[in-house]
């Protein structure tokens, strides 16, 4: 049978809406039987043999037809699909469905990666059920297989369920997970909608947060790796369930499915990167240190702020203006209490420091940036009639007036309009980019942060919404959305876990909730927010980046909270509004492992937690984890007292050291980020991505890797001061204040982390690793000398490579960039250690600091100090500053000028 009524088997939920009963069930012909066995199974599910047949087959198309099983309570069932497959490269889509539906407006450039392994599919056909498998051919495993049956196509429920070949399944998004790797012991539903929903708020902590990513990555028994994503944009939903199986759910498009082989996961990522985008390149200042906070009370308290950091010896890179710096909350514009600021970011630019402002996308509907808009023809999100919309608010906006843009409520004190990125003219992207260069003149900012992009809309469909009683939001009209049974966008058959929220399944949300009516329309009518809205996101990031190259000349960085499959090309991500908690540390630290998945590197948490009041101990373990973070992000919101890390000396202590840390590693987080860019692949990764045979790493989420080379196990837990840290067998040295430079055996160890000490961090064998002797600013360091960590194998070997810009230069093109590359080699010899560097790509403009400082670890025994050489060259050694620890086996050598 393919659907067994045991528990034990699958079971696929015919009554997935919350506050289902038996009656309702029976209704709907559907088997009612309850579950106590743990595994939390649907107690309302479908009988045998829901699916399609074969009809025929055409080469590599499969028609198939709606078979004699159980049709679907969600609409009437399409009568016939098609199914096609074909191979792009290395990569196999199989994609499900009718021409013409709706398909994502998404530009992929769908490069390929060769690879030495082979997906193939296969069919079958039994009882009246067409079934498909995507086969690793070396190794003939199933890994997609939909003989489970389940298989549903109708206009707004699609459904497909596979069999997996291992629990070991990473990704979807974005929600919040407590463990790196999915639970497949019971049934859990996770929701994909694109909201304003803070993480970890509620006891459902499957909710949807503020982006979407249908891809997943599967680590197989025999440690291949293998990737999926589902080109689809529509509101959907996974169920993770024993098997281990999947069920995925959408609720428009088609079912439009790319696999990866691999066979690694960073081979995986590679793939599927040089397939969606490959992630930006950021500025070499966006991997400082960023102060930002909500409810800076004028320019005065980020003056006060960011000075008291500076003054502590913190290094520091960026201010970060929220929108408290605007005119009420108005893009482009400056607030009384922020003149001066165009003044101040010239001093922070003396002083090395950048600026990045935030920018929301809704624009209020009264003021000259609207004005512009209109009269260059822009759009923005509108209804899709004259009649559906709400004259008596338009009324008030002469400027909106006999216009059908839909106006909702966010920041400012007015109704605000919903700039449309897909616009085809394009006078929508001209004009956006057009208010960035003007406003860049004024207040020269470096980099953009992009916000409330779902789009988030305050109070949809609520009577009382919060802000009725808030002093900042005078009593404008919610936005309301016809949700009638009949209106099929905004109340479609099945609505998805999206509308299930706060961890409270009987307080039904609407996909509407928290943003703009599913009816609306984009590009002059041919989109459907319904089918867009999770493309809103990406949309505003494309157009933004191009905004930030166009006012300030250079690459700088853009974050973006909403993010969809290929956003990393254009932006960075930050995990959105976390609460000062320990659970929310924990959960960045996988999330961030999750992001370098998603082909989005550049990011990182609010540091020290946004909503509610942080502790000293809290903050300083969070700034000493998001040292490690691309994106590195202090960040509190309003009404919360200040948090930065000059608040305490302990914090301030411990963020400094972490801090010159991070700087002095920076060209090797660079060169991440740059090859990345480059050939895709991930920067921050989990520590399986490098031991995908050890089942120790699968699900070892508090612990991740910066690149293939280090090791980060940060403190997660309050009140502990040891990290009982997992090493893979390799070997791997200390680069902390613990046994410093010394192999560390793999395997479980505690070792100590004390508050006052930087955090457990280690350096694997084989390595050899940029560096920079580090000062306050990445501006000042990118001037000191380089310095090189050389961590051999056991072999005696390391390798490694630095890549150097000029650190802003718009990167058009890789080959034409203009760049340095070195490639360090390694090999311990009889006579001491023989060190080449190639320096295999040179750039004629592009000055270079001087190599100065080269560590060694497990070096064999003291050296003759005067007798060194770097590619056949004699080094000239300063006696002085150089030494040799017999106990740890450390070299280090300081060369001369
Ligand atoms: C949103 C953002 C948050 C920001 C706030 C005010 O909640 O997620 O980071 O501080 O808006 O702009």
């Amino acid at each position: 049978a393919l659907i067994s009524s045991s528990i034990a088997g699958p079971r696929f939920d015919c009554l997935p809406e919350p506050n289902g009963n038996q009656g309702a069930c029976e209704a709907r012909g559907c088997i009612w039987k309850e579950d106590d066995s743990g595994k939390n199974a649907p107690w309302c599910y479908f009988k045998d043999g829901v699916g399609y047949k074969l009809d025929s087959q055409q080469g590599t198309t499969y028609n198939l037809r709606k078979n004699n099983g159980p049709s679907n309570p969600w609409g009437a069932d399409s009568t016939e699909i098609k199914l096609t497959t074909k191979t792009i490269g290395s990569v196999l889509n199989v994609k499900i469905g009718i021409d013409g539906r709706y398909e994502p407006p998404v530009d992929f450039p769908r490069e390929t990666q060769s690879s030495d392994e082979s997906l193939v599919l296969s069919t079958s056909s039994s009882n009246d059920i067409f079934s498909f498998s995507v086969v690793r051919q070396s190794s003939n495993r199933k890994l997609f297989d939909t003989s489970i049956g389940g298989l549903i196509f109708s206009d707004q429920f699609i459904q497909i369920a596979t069999y997996l070949p291992s629990e070991n399944m990473y990704g979807w998004g974005e929600n919040t997970h407590q463990s790196l790797r999915h639970d497949f012991t019971k049934y859990l539903t996770w929701a994909m909608l694109a909201r304003d929903q803070p993480p970890n708020s509620g006891s459902l902590d499957t909710m949807n947060l503020y982006g979407v990513h249908p891809y997943y990555m599967i680590l197989e028994p025999d440690g291949k790796a293998h990737g999926v994503l589902i080109i689809n944009s529509n509101a959907q939903e996974v169920t993770t369930a024993p098997g281990p199986s999947l069920i995925y759910r959408t609720i428009g498009g088609n079912l439009d499915m790319y696999f990866f082989p691999g066979p690694t996961p960073e081979m995986v990522t590679q793939q599927y990167l040089k397939f969606i985008g490959k992630p930006f390149l950021p500025a070499y200042w966006a991997l400082g240190y960023q102060l930002s906070r909500y409810g800076y009370k004028g320019l005065n308290e980020m003056k006060t702020r960011i000075q008291a950091v500076r003054d502590a010896g913190i290094p520091i890179d960026i201010g970060v203006a929220d929108i408290d710096y605007m005119q009420r909350y108005k893009d482009f514009t400056t607030g009384d209490d922020w003149s001066g600021f165009g003044d101040y970011v010239k001093t922070m630019h003396s002083w090395g420091m950048k600026l990045i402002l935030i920018f929301d996308p809704a624009i209020e509907a009264t003021y000259p940036s609207f004005q512009r808009a209109i009269a260059a023809n822009a759009k923005f999100i509108e209804w899709e009639s004259q009649s559906q919309v709400q004259t008596s608010i338009q009324n008030l906006y002469p400027m909106a007036k006999d216009t059908k843009i839909m106006l909702g409520v966010v920041w400012p004190d007015n109704h605000v309009a919903f700039p449309d990125f897909l616009d085809s003219t394009n006078n929508t992207q001209n004009w956006w980019i057009n208010e960035f260069v003007t406003y860049q003149s004024q207040v020269a900012f470096d980099g953009i942060w992009i916000d409330m992009n779902e789009p988030s809309n305050f109070g949809t469909n609520q009577a009382h919404p919060w802000y009725f009683d808030s002093d900042d939001h005078p009593d404008d009209a919610p936005l309301f959305c016809p949700t009638n049974g009949s209106n099929l966008w905004e109340m479609p058959p099945y609505k998805t876990r999206a509308v299930w929220r706060f961890g409270d399944a009987s307080s039904e949300a609407f996909l509407s909730t928290n943003t703009l009516c599913m009816l609306a329309q984009q590009d002059g009518g041919k989109q459907r927010f319904y089918n867009v809205k999770n493309l809103y996101g990406l949309t505003e990031a494309i157009h933004t980046q191009k905004a930030l190259f166009k006012a300030t000349g250079k690459r700088g960085a853009v974050v973006s909270r909403s993010t969809y499959p290929s956003a990393g090309r254009y932006a960075g991500h930050w995990l959105g509004d976390n609460t000062a908690r320990w659970e929310d540390l924990r959960t960045s630290v996988i999330g961030a492992q999750e992001f370098n998945l998603f082909g989005i590197p550049y990011v990182g948490s609010d540091v020290c937690g946004f909503i509610g009041t942080t502790t000293e101990e809290l903050c300083l373990r969070w700034q000493q984890m998001g040292a490690f973070h691309s994106f590195f992000r202090n960040h509190n919101t309003i009404g919360a007292p200040a948090q930065d890390p000059a608040v305490w000396p302990s914090v301030s202590a411990a963020t400094k050291q972490a801090n010159l840390f991070r700087y002095q590693y920076l060209p090797y987080l660079f060169s991440l980020h740059f090859a990345a860019s480059q050939n895709g692949g991930s920067v921050i990764r989990p520590v399986f991505f490098e031991f995908p045979t050890d089942a120790e790493t699968f699900n070892l989420g508090y612990e991740f890797m910066w690149g293939p080379r280090i090791l980060v196990a940060p403190v997660i837990y309050q009140g502990t001061t040891s990290v009982n840290v997992y090493l893979p067998t390799d070997q791997w040295y200390s680069l902390f204040d613990y046994k410093y430079g010394s192999v560390i055996s793999p395997g479980y160890t505690t070792v100590p982390a004390p508050t006052t000490s930087r955090i457990p961090v280690f350096v694997r064998g084989m390595s050899v690793i940029p560096r920079q002797t580090p000062s306050t600013t990445t501006t000042a360091t990118r001037q000191n000398p380089f310095e090189l960590l050389i961590a051999p194998c056991q072999m005696g070997k390391g390798l490694g490579t630095l890549y150097w810009d000029d650190g802003e230069t718009i990167v058009n093109d890789f080959n034409s960039h203009d760049y340095h590359q070195f490639d360090f080699v390694y090999n311990t010899t009889t006579t001491g250690g023989l060190l080449t560097i190639n320096h295999s790509r040179k750039s004629s403009t592009i000055s270079l600091p001087t190599l100065d400082i080269i560590e060694i670890f497990n070096y064999p025994k003291a050296p003759n100090f005067r007798s060194f050489t770097i590619n056949g060259k004699a080094v000239n050694i300063n006696v002085q500053k150089s030494t040799y620890s017999g106990i740890t086996k450390t070299l280090y050598i300081s060369t001369v000028g």
